[in-house]
């Protein structure tokens, strides 16, 4: 017997993934003590639990998660899944300035302890070849390419994908796959967590076309924000973006649009408004599961 579990927090995205799988969902109660730290309740089951816990906001989400691992397993859990669409700490993969940590293995390795398998989609393998020696054999990892394309919507034609940077090769040529688009890279170099500098050759491609900026997550919205600007005045007649995973503030958003960015698609791995719904295509992994 599989049980479905999740969070309060994230009911509305999880249950769309239990409709999809036609299984009930059953929620971790959550207590906070005054002091601020968690206790979890979980439904106990001696089964398979499968626990749909995205990972943005880590640092609230992850001791809570981590606790009803523990709690799962001294209930008597056989086995234990989690589905974390987005896939936090992926992003510090090597150790840029003596002092700091490889917070990609630190944060693997806990999940890696507590779960015998993880799902995930669009994690950021830039240094990372293959998820599974960090999260252990049986990891599985999706992609939103597909549903991406779908959303940016017909007119392949006439799009040219971007990619901000180097790493959103991977994603971009996914999508431009998908809608058969032509694609093109910036490169990028960091100057801070909130401020980027693009290079742009070779935008001869973009002039009078609309494009559309592709990468796996968007956080504070400068990358893309700065790309949109490049796109413009290197002639795109418009500019989308499609992320799969957004992060972005409502703040960051009005500026992305100030920016001139259209449209901006992302998934639902880290709101649940957004409009490109990754239910089915996890419920795709799950199925068997719940048969
Ligand atoms: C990093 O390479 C990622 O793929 C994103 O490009 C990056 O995290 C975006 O960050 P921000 O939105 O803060 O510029």
């Amino acid at each position: 017997m599989t049980l479905l579990a999740a969070f309060a927090d994230e009911r509305a995205t999880a249950e769309r993934l239990a409709s999809e799988l036609g299984a009930p969902l059953h929620l971790v109660a959550l207590h906070r003590f005054p002091d601020g730290e968690s206790l979890p309740i979980v439904p106990a089951t001696s089964g398979h639990v499968v626990v749909y816990r995205s990972l943005n906001r880590p640092d609230r989400k992850l001791t809570s998660l981590l606790l009803a691992a523990d709690a799962w397993r001294r209930a008597g859990a056989s086995r234990l899944t989690l589905v974390a669409p987005y896939l936090c700490y992926m992003r510090q993969d090597a150790v840029f300035r003596p002092g700091e940590p490889l917070s990609r293995d630190v944060v693997s390795g806990w999940l890696r302890a507590a779960f015998d398998r993880v799902i995930t989609v669009d994690p950021h393998l830039h240094r990372t070849p293959d998820l599974a020696v960090l999260l252990g054999p049986e990891t599985l990892t999706l992609s939103a390419g597909s549903l991406l394309a779908d959303a940016i919507g017909p007119g392949a034609d006439d799009w040219v994908i971007v990619g901000p940077d180097a790493e959103s090769a991977q994603w971009a040529s996914r999508v431009a796959a998908a809608l058969g688009a032509p694609s093109v890279m910036l490169s990028k170099t960091r100057l801070g967590d909130r401020s980027v500098r693009l290079s742009s050759t070779g935008l001869e491609l973009v002039r009078g076309r609309a494009t559309v900026l592709v990468d796996d997550v968007s956080s504070s919205g400068g990358t893309l924000r700065q790309a949109v600007q490049r796109l413009l005045a290197a002639g795109a007649g418009s500019v989308d973006v499609a992320v799969t995973h957004s992060l972005l503030r409502p703040a960051d958003e009005r500026r992305l649009h100030g920016a001139g960015a259209r449209r901006i698609l992302c998934t639902d791995s880290c709101r649940p408004d957004g409009a490109v719904r990754l239910a089915a295509l996890l419920a795709s992994t799950l199925k068997d599961d719940f048969k």
